[in-house]
């Protein structure tokens, strides 16, 4: 048996948007998640996810359950198995399983009992030390703070110096821990035992020196509570009160928090971002709070730390558009650089990653008390894209007037771009790249060994044969039966110097079959040939006939056909890519480049 502790722990952990978008691509609608429900066939989406609640639903057809549920539903896994496949997925140690079974139950029978108990309920039974107790600590903290703030004259006196209203503290859950090496004894009505403090330890709230003694962590600083996007207290940073090192002290690394993954605000943010479309990434707790009082609610902050694809890809999965704001000192250029470069791998087509910078000397705290929300909004509005980004800082630092420079350019670019995952973007990137640096697309996609997107699978098909070109194959097919030119899409006849002879070929044998309505009524057309005998397509169409000699007898003709057409349709696609692949971005109108990114995922 797993223990029911452990099972939360696990629950609390897995993100089952990560769990089910693996197995089902989701869209976002509104606070939830949707798609075409995988467990029955339907058109319109009703199976919904909560990534709140960390439940899937679907409205058509009933099925309900949170990841390990929806695990053993859609890839047949026992209910253990689900378990090792989460726990190993969050890098959790399953405890090893006693044998412990219930009077009269088989495992497996024990295990789906299990199971559904999992699913219906949602609290630790056990008194062990369980991510729940954590953030029962965690809470029982945050309370305390709260109210030591309210009691605090010099807490408030700092806050309000800050420009800080009392509703802005109240809303952000802002509190202050007191001075004292045991401050936290207060927080609990109850004493001291031993398996709270191991709690407390283990929440980071205190300090296990060598000789086994144990301190508060936070003393005499302003607290600011973490919420993870479930909305569990997880963390705090605290805030010297003036003066004193370090400025900032943040909740180290425990089981509920992992400051490479959380946001300071993205639980209380989520419903702003959704309104505003976007959201705005700052590096400090105070610049959210202030920015929210002046009303730009969309904010979050890291915490101490650079910014992660973890980051990354949790603020896309919010919203399509990201805006990184930094200062605009060295510090902040090379901070956004990081969070640049953590992009390029979680973006996908269709989403905007952008930076921000701030003028010297401001941050989004002071920028936004000195001119307001307006302002600050309005700058927000010019932030620079990633691709100019990108672009900007490598020209800088090469000589683009040298051959040398350009060359070292493209070699600096090489493994940014090689990120990319996006195909529409690494498409617009490696334009921009050509038109920077002086090369050809196609000289930048040998140099740099890109795949060329369009040619990935010929590519693999490589080694073998070429295969008769879909002209020579709709020629054999007529001849061999006129009556399939009813499904000739003759739109796509189009120029192609590759396959000239036979596209001038095949329609002098189109244009026979019009005007001769009759030979569809025979099912070979040897007339045909004795026609064009003297024609320059004479010879091709012979040879073409002369192919589907060795045909099998049970040939599906009509599926050769439409094969055909699909290879011609693909084409004619790559044609019209190259086409304007071959043009320079900048003489692509807006619609011409939606429609080669649309072209380059297709
Ligand atoms: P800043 O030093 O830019 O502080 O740190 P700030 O946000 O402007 O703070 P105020 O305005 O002086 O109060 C930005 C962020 O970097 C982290 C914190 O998350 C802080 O909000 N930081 C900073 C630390 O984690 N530790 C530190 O010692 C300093
Ligand atoms: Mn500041």
């Amino acid at each position: 048996m797993i223990s029911q502790s452990f099972i939360q722990d696990l629950l609390d952990r897995v993100d089952i948007v990560d769990v089910i978008e693996r197995e089902v691509p989701l869209k976002k609608a509104g606070t939830n998640y949707s798609a075409c429900c995988p467990f029955h066939s339907e058109k319109t989406p009703s199976f919904t996810v909560s990534p709140t609640k960390q439940f899937y639903h679907c409205f058509g057809c009933s099925a309900h359950g949170n990841a390990i549920g929806f695990l053993m539903e859609y890839s047949g896994m026992s209910f253990v198995e689900a378990v090792n496949d989460l726990a190993a997925r969050v890098g959790m140690q399953v405890p090893a399983q006693q044998s412990e079974p219930r009077s009269g139950a088989t495992g497996a029978e024990s295990q789906s009992a299990e199971s559904q108990s999992v699913l219906a309920q949602n609290q630790s039974q056990d008194g062990k030390n369980s991510l729940q107790d954590l953030v029962g600590v965690m809470d029982a903290a945050g309370r305390f703070y709260r109210q030591q703030l309210r009691s605090s004259k010099v807490a408030i006196a700092y806050l309000k110096k800050r420009g800080l209203t009392g509703k802005t503290a109240a809303r952000f859950g802002i509190g202050y821990a007191p001075t004292g090496w045991q401050n936290l004894d207060a927080a609990f009505s109850d004493p001291e035992t031993q398996t709270r403090t191991t709690l407390l330890v283990n929440a980071g709230l205190l300090i296990r020196n060598d000789d086994g003694k144990c301190y508060s962590r936070f003393r005499d600083r302003i607290m600011f509570p973490i919420l993870n996007l479930k909305g569990m207290l997880v963390g705090f940073g605290g805030r010297v009160l003036e003066q004193g090192e370090p400025k900032y002290l943040n909740s180290p690394e425990t089981p509920l928090f992992q400051k490479g993954r959380e946001l300071y605000n993205l639980f209380d943010a989520r419903r702003a971002i959704r309104q505003a479309g976007r959201v705005i990434v700052v590096e400090g707790y105070m610049d959210v709070v202030a920015l929210a009082q002046h009303g730009v609610e969309y904010v979050v902050a890291t915490l101490g730390t650079a910014v992660t694809p973890f980051h990354v890809q949790k603020l896309l999965r919010q919203t399509d558009d990201v805006v990184f704001c930094f200062d605009g000192d060295n510090a902040g250029r090379k901070a956004a650089w990081r969070a640049l470069e953590d992009s390029l791998g979680q973006l996908v087509d269709g989403k905007n990653v952008s930076f921000l910078f701030l003028p010297e000397g401001e941050d989004p705290d002071s920028y936004i008390r000195n001119f307001g929300k307006e302002a600050f909004e309005q700058l927000s509005r010019q932030s620079l894209p990633l691709s100019i980004f990108l672009f900007r800082e490598l020209s800088a630092r090469v000589d683009l007037k040298t051959s040398e420079g350009r060359a070292k350019l493209v070699q600096d670019a090489k493994p940014l771009l090689s990120r990319v995952a996006a195909p529409g973007l690494a498409l617009m990137l490696l334009k921009q790249l050509a038109e920077i640096s002086g090369f050809t697309q196609r000289e930048l996609e040998d140099l740099l060994k890109i795949r060329r997107v369009s040619s990935e699978r010929a590519r693999e098909r490589a080694p073998r044969p070429k295969p008769a070109s879909p002209y020579r194959w709709l020629m054999q097919i007529l001849l061999h039966d006129p009556n399939h030119i009813r499904k000739l899409e003759r739109e796509l006849l189009i120029q192609d110097r590759e396959y000239g002879d036979e596209i001038a070929a095949l329609t002098a044998l189109v244009e026979f079959i019009d005007a001769h309505p009759h030979i569809k009524e025979n099912t070979a057309i040897p007339s045909a040939i004795a026609y064009f005998h003297e024609s320059p397509h004479g010879i091709l169409l012979q040879k073409a006939e002369s192919e589907t000699l060795t045909w099998d007898s049970d040939i599906d003709l009509e599926a050769e056909f439409s094969g055909a057409m699909a290879r011609l349709r693909d084409m004619k696609r790559k044609q019209r890519m190259t086409n304007l692949q071959n043009k320079s971005l900048s003489a692509l109108t807006p619609e011409e480049k939606q429609e080669l990114q649309r072209l380059a995922v297709s």
